[in-house]
């Protein structure tokens, strides 16, 4: 597939109007695979006027284009005909996107692939079961709401699951009529140019998705500001949500954001706790702990909570770190040495402020590589530096509590809202905590789990609006009112 993407054997290029195309600028840059700190790929750089061509291009396909007009069903089938070359790609795309990421090819091909065709399928299923509805307006009218595309969306993704996020919005806004600027992340372009690939083959029409690598301040910045854009969604860092926020205010542009977290991962002591530890081991060192929704405060009621660090230290034991090319490898490393250097300075902060060490904290094997090994902190206060910003890598914090009000107290001491487990077989503590604990999702027993079907994002500082889901239906449509005089 990078061959692939590379099809001239030059840079990669950007997708325009279903062309490859060089920037304007000429401009490129260099992906690099964090395994092995070498250069993956060359890549078109797209800059201010590339992201007008493309803004362009998707008007135009938006307004004069089949894909608005035509009949829903139709784009179901077209959409249903790229989950279905998705999902035959499997091997190359999960290539590419652990090449590019350094997660586990285990886990992209697992997940990361399988759940960006299962999107695409469900929202292909979706795409004509979108409807108005008739309304009971006082007086001698017929009110009724059309449920129309907004029009040209933005999305803007990140580098930890660059093509399942990318599917989470191109999918539905694709589905229901809209068209498409997708802008990944500069870490990781290489999957969102395979998906263009892969859609023109499917028989998109020009302009319905297109593509533009390219840098956050540069690329990122020109489509968030773009007076062409009709909505902006966005996956990535509160912060750099809250200037997308800023920029879309300009032109009054609609948005949907999921941005960081930092979940509380509860294990009460009546919890199977076999299944918690192991629960909570996967909630915080899976993909490297970089993902949103990460675990990373882990609440353990006092009786139990010498048992669960002994079992935790044996489960990260099985997080076998390495080459994420071996199928066997649970553990790569993270995406860059920048990041790296960012979480061991939290490390670093950890300690200083009276955290304890229990295991990890420093460089892993091999050498070469970003590597990291899982890092477990006890004796946190959820007001260290560690329980309060997002790490967004394997470090867990683990905060002791004995009375479930201060727990819930804690739990939600916290600027974001995206998401919290509970551990536990009292079906009465589940469901309070479930009620109480301010989040998108509360995963009771289970963790990370994801499914198209389920309304996805956050609350607070988490960001707004949902993915997945038929909540996606509001998203990415608009109510027309008719009023007719009888
Ligand atoms: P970021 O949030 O800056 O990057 C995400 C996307 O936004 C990328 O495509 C980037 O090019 C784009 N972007 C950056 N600046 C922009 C701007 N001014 N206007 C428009 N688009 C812009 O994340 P970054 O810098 O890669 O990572 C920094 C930290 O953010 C991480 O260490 C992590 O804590 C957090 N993060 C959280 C994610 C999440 O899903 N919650 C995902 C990625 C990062
Ligand atoms: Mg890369």
């Amino acid at each position: 597939m990078t061959a692939q993407v590379l099809a001239a054997g030059g840079p990669a290029k950007l997708f325009i109007g279903n062309q490859w195309q060089a920037a304007a600028s000429g401009a490129t840059f260099e992906t690099i695979n964090p395994a092995t700190e070498q250069v993956l790929a060359e890549v078109a750089e797209a800059r201010e006027e590339d992201v007008d061509r493309a803004v362009a291009a998707a008007r135009e396909a938006f307004e004069q284009g089949p894909w608005a007009s035509m009949a829903a069903a139709e784009r179901g089938r077209l959409l249903l005909r790229l989950a279905e070359l998705i999902e035959r790609a499997t091997d190359e795309l999960a290539l590419l996107e652990a090449q590019d990421t350094g997660k586990p090819i285990t886990d992209a091909r697992r997940v990361d692939v399988p759940l960006a065709a299962a999107v695409f399928r469900y929202y292909a299923g979706f795409a004509d079961k979108v409807q108005g509805e008739t309304i009971p307006a006082r007086g001698a009218f017929v009110n009724l709401t059309l449920r129309e595309p907004v029009g040209v969306i933005a999305a803007i993704t990140p580098w930890n699951y660059p093509l399942l996020l990318a599917s989470y919005k191109v999918a539905p806004a694709l589905a229901f009529g809209n068209t498409v600027v997708l802008k990944p992340a500069e870490q990781t372009p290489l999957s969102a140019l395979a998906l263009a690939r892969l859609a023109a083959e499917a028989g998109l029409p020009p302009g319905v998705l297109n593509v533009v690598p390219g840098f956050g301040p540069v690329a990122g910045a020109a489509l968030a500001g773009h007076p062409g854009v009709d909505k902006i969604c966005f996956t990535g860092s509160t912060e750099t949500g809250t200037r997308i926020m800023e920029a879309a205010a300009r032109h009054t542009t609609r948005l949907q954001l999921e941005l960081g977290g930092k979940s509380p991962n509860i294990i009460f002591a009546d919890a199977d706790l076999e299944a918690a530890i192991k629960g909570a081991a996967f909630g915080v060192f899976s993909n490297m702990g970089e993902i949103c929704t990460a675990g990373s405060r882990l609440f353990v009621e006092r009786p139990v909570h010498a048992q669960v660090l002994e079992g935790l230290q044996r489960a990260i034991a099985r997080f076998r770190q390495g080459d994420p090319l071996d199928p066997s490898t649970r553990m790569g490393p993270l995406i860059s040495r920048e990041h790296l250097e960012r979480v061991l300075g939290y490390i670093a902060r950890g300690r200083e402020e009276g955290a304890r060490l229990l295991t990890g904290g420093e460089r892993g094997e091999p050498e070469r590589g970003y590597f990291l090994r899982p890092t477990i902190f006890d004796q946190v206060r959820n007001d260290m530096t560690i329980a309060r910003e997002e790490i967004f890598g394997p470090v867990l914090a683990v905060i002791p509590f004995d009375d479930i009000e201060e727990l819930i107290r804690q739990a939600n001491d916290t600027i974001y809202g995206l998401a919290a487990g509970v551990w536990t077989r009292d079906v009465r503590k589940a469901f309070t905590a479930a009620r109480r604990l301010r989040a998108g999702t509360v995963w009771i027993n289970t963790y990370n789990m994801y499914d198209p079907t389920t309304p996805y994002g956050g609350v607070k500082r988490s960001g707004f609006g949902r993915e997945l889901g038929a909540a996606a239906v509001e998203e990415f449509t608009q109510r027309k009112t008719v009023w007719v005089a009888l």
